[in-house]
């Protein structure tokens, strides 16, 4: 894999633009909500500046004909002020829930099509796709499917930015999030990285290809991977030597791990926790954090010692285990599987 600082520039959304492409439907749905905090705020600048040189010119110090007897009474006044403020606040309210009802669809999105990893490093972005083709610095997609991607960094703090698809995720070390897209468009969109991240920041730039789903499928046929994220997994977790104490062949007893993802597992605090990815995650790096009811805290941290790529291979071939998978390859069958 080609891991070098790759100075990068895609051709694509050439020329000036006011706004960036749309190319998700959510796109457009932002710009709404854009144009229309602009306009309001617009209205309510004209009308407050109109009624400030309105007053100022028929009050000026000259005028004579001004009429300065009939002041209305401080009750007055307090009316139109509660008046207008209510009528701020009704209007900047509904702007809020407008706003919060889009950004927390930006989070929460449909049942995803396929989801693909990302993790951010400097200064490149590593993508893996589910049958385990890899790419830097592009992002190939089929169009009109929701794709969820899966961002994480492998040391400093990164943003994944695509402003056509007005989707925008920090990528802190350590912590996985998710975002969501459709798009609507084929072509080429700009990702940038929006968090300054070192030297060369402003190089960690990449695209996103969206394909119609016959050309993104001879596109990864064309990369022919041939591995999946979970046979990747698979070898190493045989090279670390998980599988010499997770595998029951050995005299140190460690949990057996088929058919672990999405179990419930008891714990020595008593506690009960459900195995999802992030539970097998910190079982690899912070092992003493939930040790298994019934086992000793013997295993060592693998902090440091994989990347973030080789964790998630790693994790994928874990979700992967079946239950009783490994009673057919051990020779001894699995002790400790009832947790
Ligand atoms: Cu990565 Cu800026």
């Amino acid at each position: 894999m080609n891991d070098e600082v790759a100075p990068y520039l895609p051709e694509v959304e050439k020329g000036l633009h006011l706004i960036p492409t749309q190319a998700t439907e959510h796109a457009g749905q932002v710009d709404h909500l854009y144009f229309a905090l602009v306009g309001a705020s617009a209205i309510i600048l004209l009308m407050v500046v109109g009624l400030i040189a309105f007053f100022g010119f028929r009050y000026r110090a000259g005028n004579k004909t001004a009429n300065r007897s009939n002041l209305p009474s401080t009750r007055t006044e307090n009316r139109v002020e509660i008046a207008v403020l209510a009528a701020m606040l009704t209007v900047f309210m509904g702007f809020f829930a407008w706003a919060t009802t889009l950004y927390l669809d930006g989070y929460r999105g449909p049942e995803p099509a396929m989801t693909i990893d990302v993790v951010g490093k400097q200064w490149m972005w590593k993508i893996q796709h589910p049958d385990g083709t890899r790419e830097i610095n592009a992002l190939h997609v089929p169009v009109d499917e929701v794709i969820q991607l899966r961002v994480t960094s492998q040391d400093v703090i990164h943003s994944f930015f695509v402003p056509a698809f007005r989707i925008k995720r920090d990528v802190v070390p350590g912590t996985e999030k998710t975002a969501w897209f459709r798009a609507t468009e084929p072509g080429e969109y700009r990702l940038f990285c929006a968090e300054y991240c070192g030297s060369f920041h402003s190089r960690m730039l990449g695209k996103v290809v969206v394909m119609d789903r016959g050309d993104y499928q001879a596109w990864l046929t064309r990369q022919g991977s041939g591995r999946t994220l979970a046979t990747a997994g698979k070898q190493l977790f045989e090279a670390h030597g998980c599988s010499g104490c997770h595998m029951g062949k050995s005299s140190v007893r460690a949990p057996s791990l088929d058919g672990i993802y999405g179990r419930s597992v008891a714990l020595q605090s008593g506690e009960v926790i459900l195995a999802d990815e992030a539970y097998i995650r910190d079982s690899i790096l912070q092992p003493d954090k939930h040790v298994a009811a019934g086992y000793e805290p013997i295993m060592p941290s693998f902090a440091g010692q994989l990347t973030e790529e080789e964790i998630l291979r790693i994790v994928a071939y874990i979700k992967s285990l079946q239950p009783g998978d490994w009673v057919k390859a051990s020779v001894n069958g699995n002790e400790g599987e009832s947790q």
